[in-house]
């Protein structure tokens, strides 16, 4: 449906927000070569993107594994004016703008903390931000076109394109993703609380956190202005691994 990629259609498909933009048709992680674009003075707002990675990374030491010309994986260079305890909002953002646009798309996506876009339980998308001295790189993976996932992966992750029953493109799902991410940067951190809370299903959940090798079961009750969730217990996590718990009813 969406057709190949290439410089020019990627250019086009981008806001003015995005001063710089690369694509290559494969690579290892659109994260790590933007952090390498970064080193070598990649404006603010420079985006990276890519068909395949070989060797893409996820949050927690994982990897993000997506078939060629399945998925959305791209990286943008940040040089955030504000200061390192504030960083965390910059993946809140990503995930609150990935949400809007899977909402626009007309399906019913919403967050699991901190920042997994999640249909029905499934991870729909994901957001890793690592940093470079004052720089931040932002990688983002959605997917969209997948028909299908191998079995470790089919209770746990869904595309758009299973969540919607049909095919998107993917260039229009970057250009209203980087627009309305780009909308929120710029207003950080004024309202991105309030709309993270609104879109998020870990608020009001019990659920098992392990963070540091230590796990811990509560409600969780908020979201902090640094982006921490914080437990009805009065633990503040501000990175790990959430699991929803069922509540028997
Ligand atoms: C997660 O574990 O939820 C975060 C996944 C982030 C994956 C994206 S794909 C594009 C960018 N490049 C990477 O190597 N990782 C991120």
């Amino acid at each position: 449906m969406d057709g190949s990629i290439d410089q020019n259609r990627l250019m086009q498909a981008l806001p003015a927000w995005v001063p710089a933009a690369r694509y290559l048709a494969e690579c290892d992680s659109t994260n790590r070569a933007a952090m390498q674009w970064a080193k070598d003075g990649a404006p603010h707002g420079s985006l990276l993107l890519t068909d395949y990675q070989s060797a893409g990374r996820g949050r927690l030491n994982r990897s993000w594994v997506a078939p060629a010309g399945s998925s959305l994986l791209f990286s943008m260079v940040l040089r955030p004016r504000f200061g390192a305890e504030r960083w965390a909002l910059v993946g809140l953002a990503a995930g609150v703008a990935v949400c809007r646009c899977l909402r626009e798309g007309g399906i019913s996506a919403s967050l699991k903390w901190p920042n997994d876009v999640v249909v029905d339980g499934r991870k729909v998308a994901g957001v890793l931000v690592e940093s470079e001295r004052r720089a931040l790189v932002l990688g983002v993976g959605i997917n969209v076109n997948m028909s299908e996932f191998p079995l470790p992966l089919q209770g746990t992750a869904t595309s758009m394109s299973l969540a919607a029953g049909r095919r998107f493109d993917r260039l229009w799902m970057l250009g209203e993703t980087v627009e309305e991410f780009a909308s929120l940067y710029d207003s950080l951190p004024y309202g991105l609380i309030d709309s993270y809370r609104a879109l998020c299903d870990t608020l009001g959940a019990r659920v098992r956190v392990e963070c540091s090798g230590e796990s811990v079961e509560d409600v969780a009750e908020d979201v902090d202005a640094a982006g921490a969730l914080v437990l009805a217990g009065g633990k503040v996590v501000s990175a790990g691994e959430v699991v929803h718990l069922r509540t028997s009813v």
